[in-house]
Order: structure tokens, then C-alpha cells, then sequence
């Protein structure tokens, strides 16, 4: 028998490690490497038959035609998918605890099976008899959609070749246990080992596999970022506790574009979809106030407005406080610091805040005229034009950049009853008239024309 030899694994970022160090080489992280079992190296480790011998790529084209892709019938869940569920494909869907995870899947399950796929829910967190009461709540208790309570990986490995269902949920992914390894539940070994027998009989069998993780408080898929590495799509749901929308993003696709999002409200009867988002986070705008302004971005092949809120005030603390909630606090640093070497606008002794509203996450480069734009009227205490929507991306020396998309953008803007766009002077604006257009070439002369200063 093969010397077993021990592993170490970060759990931080999935880099093994030959021997136990305080620090992670990889990703810096302390504390962070764990001592796993090795991954059984199975019997017969011989050399292997003709089995792995390559096929021209040129062959491959007279096979048939992809199997097509599953929908649930949730647009807003097919969409983040990239259009539907491919089959055989493996799906890691990861959020906080509480954020409705659960929620999500077993409506999807029921939507599947109602679309007349086989679906089978595993849950290892709730017993089935939770489960159905959940349903019944949801208003699907009569969907076709199969529950299982099983936590035993050999077990629902079993049941899943026997049943060869379309679609199989694990809810969730750190309750599972394989016999196979020394460790408990949750650890990086058994996730590790539960998530790579899932994909790979996903992929062997085209049974679609949907795995739910939960992340920890430092924002990881506990432990194993490693799952992410071996399934074909990453999808996120995030929200912001207290409010009601809940947004389904994906990091990655195989078979469909990232950042993609699909945008719902929980509501007492379950996740609702949100057709609309722009309509839905520029709903709680009042009267134009200082400090306001509106972004209109590009999220994965959708246009979503959002208002970007700035507060600035007169700080009492040494170093003064950069608050950021659902923008990159290292971009809107950028932001401040470029408007006081480029443009004489210092924000030293004066309190930042700064906010997406609704609870939406805004990751483009394209928002930082919005950013400026909202800094800088609350620094003023001038409105910025109701009427205007607003993108554009900074440069360190103060340039702006044309981005992507321009039309799309606009075309949503004007849907939502816009009339002027804020945008770099060198953006390319075709398609779309009926629009003022303020074209800006630099961050200085956004400043002069909009605030005199
Ligand atoms: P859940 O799906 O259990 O979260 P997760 O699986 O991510 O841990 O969702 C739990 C929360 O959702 C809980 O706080 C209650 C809320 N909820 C509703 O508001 N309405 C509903 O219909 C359901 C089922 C849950
Ligand atoms: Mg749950």
C-alpha cells in the first residue's frame, strides 16, 4: 500500500503546503493552515489503459449537439446562470447564514421539477419534515421535487446513480461526511473530498449538482475556497441585513458571463424576482439632495441605475473616518486622493461616508464620476442636476475614460425618466437621442463647471 503522506492545506486561499509554517506563503494569511489526510490514492496505481488518449478537436465536431440548457422558469435565477442550468455542470452557491440560501434552492428545485425536470433536494440542515413545512409556506407543496435528509456523501452518492435525477441540491455542502476521511464535518478535507465526488459524477453521470456553502465571517466559503476551483459556476447571495433585496451574483461561469446578477425581495411568502432593479433602487430617492448622485451601470449584460449617497463632515478624530458600504474602499481613496492632488479639493479633517442605496454592491471602474460626483456635492452642499445620470472612469492623473456600453446605459436611463448624462468627453455616444449630453474631459473641469469652484 502507498505511503499515506500528511498534507497541509491553507484554509484560507486552498494552497497545500509540505510542511506546517504560522503563515501562509501563497496568501499571507495567518494561522490559516490546517494538517489534512491525503486523498486516497484508490487501488490499482499502475500506469492507466488508452482511456485518457486525446481526441482531436476537429473529431468532436461531428458529435451531436449539447444537450440545452435547463430553466427553472425563475428568470432572474436563469439569467445568473448564464441562461439556464447546464446539464452535468456543478454550481457552488455561497452567502451568509440567513440570507435565504435555502430559500433560494428549494424555490428553484420546485421550479425545476414544476418544469418537468427531476429534481431532488438533500438537506443536511433541516429534517424533511422542516423542509416540506418550508415548501408548504412557500406555496410549493405540490411541486414534483423529491427531498432527501442525508448527510452521508456515499449515501446520496448512491441514491443520485440510482435516481438519476436532473437536477440535485445539496443543501449544504459543509454538513456532508465522507467515510473516507479521518475529519469532521465542515473541514476543509471533507468539503474538499464531498465537493470533488459531487462535480465529478455531475460530470459523468450530466446530473446537474448545485452545492450551497456558507461563508464565514471573514467572507470565506468556510474553509475551501478550494470548491470554488472545481465547480463550473460561483454564484453569491448577498444583501445587506434589514433590508429585503437579495442580490444573486455570480464570480464565476463556465458557461455564462460573471458578474452577472439576478436581483429578488424576500418577502413573508419566500424570495420574490425583481424585474426592474433600476426602478427598485432608485425607488427610496427623495427630493435632489446634496450629495446624491446617480450611476448608471452595467451589470453583467444588464443596465442598473443606482444612486451612489455621500455624507461629508467636519471630523473631530485625528485620522478622519472613511466609511464605505457597497463600493471598493481602495477605489474611493483613489477617488479622494485625486481630487486633492488634481484638483486643490482637500478632504483632510473632514469625515467621509460613503453609500450604494438599496443594499447593491458596486464593483466598476465606470461608477468613479458618480463617486466624485457624489463626494463633491456633499462637500459643496450643491445638488447635483436631478435629471442626470452619471459614469465615467477616473484616472490618477485626473483624466477621465470613456467605458463600455454607453447606450445600454442610457437607454435604461432614459426608460427611467432621465433626460441628461454626465459622461468623459471622449465617449462615444450613438443610438440614443432625446438626451442632453454633458461631455466632461477632465475631473478639474467637472469641478469648475458643476460646483464653480
Ligand atoms: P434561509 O433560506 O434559511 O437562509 P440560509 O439557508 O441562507 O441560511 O433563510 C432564512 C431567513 O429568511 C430567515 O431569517 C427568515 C427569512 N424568510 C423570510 O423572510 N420569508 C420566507 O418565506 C422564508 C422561508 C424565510
Ligand atoms: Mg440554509
Amino acid at each position: 500500500m502507498a505511503r499515506s503522506i500528511t498534507a497541509f492545506t491553507c484554509t484560507a486561499c486552498g494552497a497545500s503546503h509540505r510542511k506546517w509554517s504560522g503563515r501562509c506563503e501563497t496568501c499571507n494569511e495567518w494561522n490559516s493552515i490546517i494538517e489534512e489526510a491525503p486523498l486516497s490514492q484508490g487501488p490499482g496505481r499502475g500506469l492507466g489503459s488508452l482511456k485518457g488518449k486525446p481526441v482531436p478537436l476537429s473529431g468532436l465536431a461531428t458529435q451531436e449537439a449539447p444537450p440545452a440548457r435547463a430553466h427553472s422558469g425563475i428568470a432572474e435565477f436563469d439569467r445568473v446562470l448564464g441562461g439556464g442550468l447546464v446539464p452535468g455542470s456543478a454550481i457552488l452557491v455561497g452567502g451568509d447564514p440567513g440570507i435565504g440560501k435555502s430559500t433560494l434552492l428549494l424555490q428553484a428545485a420546485a421550479a425545476f421539477a414544476r418544469n418537468g425536470q427531476q429534481a431532488i433536494y438533500f438537506s443536511g440542515e433541516e429534517a424533511s419534515a422542516q423542509v416540506r413545512l418550508r415548501a408548504q409556506r412557500l406555496g410549493l407543496g405540490d411541486a414534483p421535487v423529491r427531498l432527501g435528509a442525508e448527510t452521508a456523501l456515499r449515501d446520496i452518492l448512491t441514491t443520485l446513480d440510482v435516481e438519476r435525477p436532473d437536477v440535485a441540491i445539496i443543501d449544504s455542502i459543509q454538513t456532508l461526511w465522507s467515510d473516507q476521511i479521518e475529519a469532521a464535518p465542515g473541514s476543509v478535507g471533507q468539503v474538499r473530498a464531498s465537493a470533488h465526488e459531487l462535480t465529478t459524477f455531475a460530470k459523468r453521470r450530466g446530473t446537474s449538482v448545485i452545492l450551497v456553502g456558507h461563508v464565514t465571517k471573514e467572507g470565506q466559503i468556510a474553509g475551501p475556497r478550494v470548491v470554488e476551483h472545481m465547480v463550473d459556476t460561483v454564484l453569491y447571495f448577498e444583501g445587506e441585513r434589514g433590508h429585503q433585496f437579495r442580490i444573486l451574483r455570480a464570480h464565476k461561469n463556465r458557461f455564462g458571463p460573471a458578474d452577472e446578477i439576478g436581483v429578488f425581495e424576500m418577502t413573508g411568502g419566500g424570495l420574490s424576482e425583481v424585474a426592474n432593479p433600476s426602478a427598485l433602487f432608485l425607488s427610496e430617492r427623495g427630493q435632489p439632495s446634496a450629495g446624491s448622485a446617480v450611476y448608471a451601470g452595467i451589470e453583467g449584460t444588464r443596465p442598473v441605475l443606482t444612486e451612489v449617497q455621500a455624507l461629508v463632515a467636519p471630523s473631530t478624530l485625528a485620522s478622519p473616518r472613511r466609511t464605505v458600504v457597497g463600493l471598493d474602499s481602495g477605489r474611493v481613496s483613489t477617488i479622494l486622493a485625486v481630487l486633492e492632488a488634481r484638483c486643490a479639493v482637500p478632504f483632510a479633517g473632514l469625515d467621509v461616508f460613503l453609500n450604494v442605496a438599496g443594499g447593491m454592491r458596486v464593483n466598476e471602474p465606470a461608477a468613479d464620476l458618480a463617486i466624485a460626483a457624489a463626494l463633491l456635492s456633499a462637500r459643496e452642499d450643491i445638488a447635483l442636476p436631478a435629471e442626470a445620470v452619471i459614469f465615467g472612469e477616473i484616472s490618477l492623473s485626473g483624466a477621465l475614460r470613456p467605458v463600455a456600453q454607453t447606450e445600454n446605459r442610457l437607454k435604461e436611463a432614459q426608460k427611467l425618466g432621465f433626460s441628461r448624462a454626465i459622461l468623459p468627453a471622449s465617449t462615444k455616444v450613438e443610438g440614443v437621442s432625446g438626451m442632453r449630453v454633458d461631455r466632461v474631459s477632465d475631473l478639474t473641469s467637472f469641478v469648475g463647471e458643476t460646483f464653480g469652484a
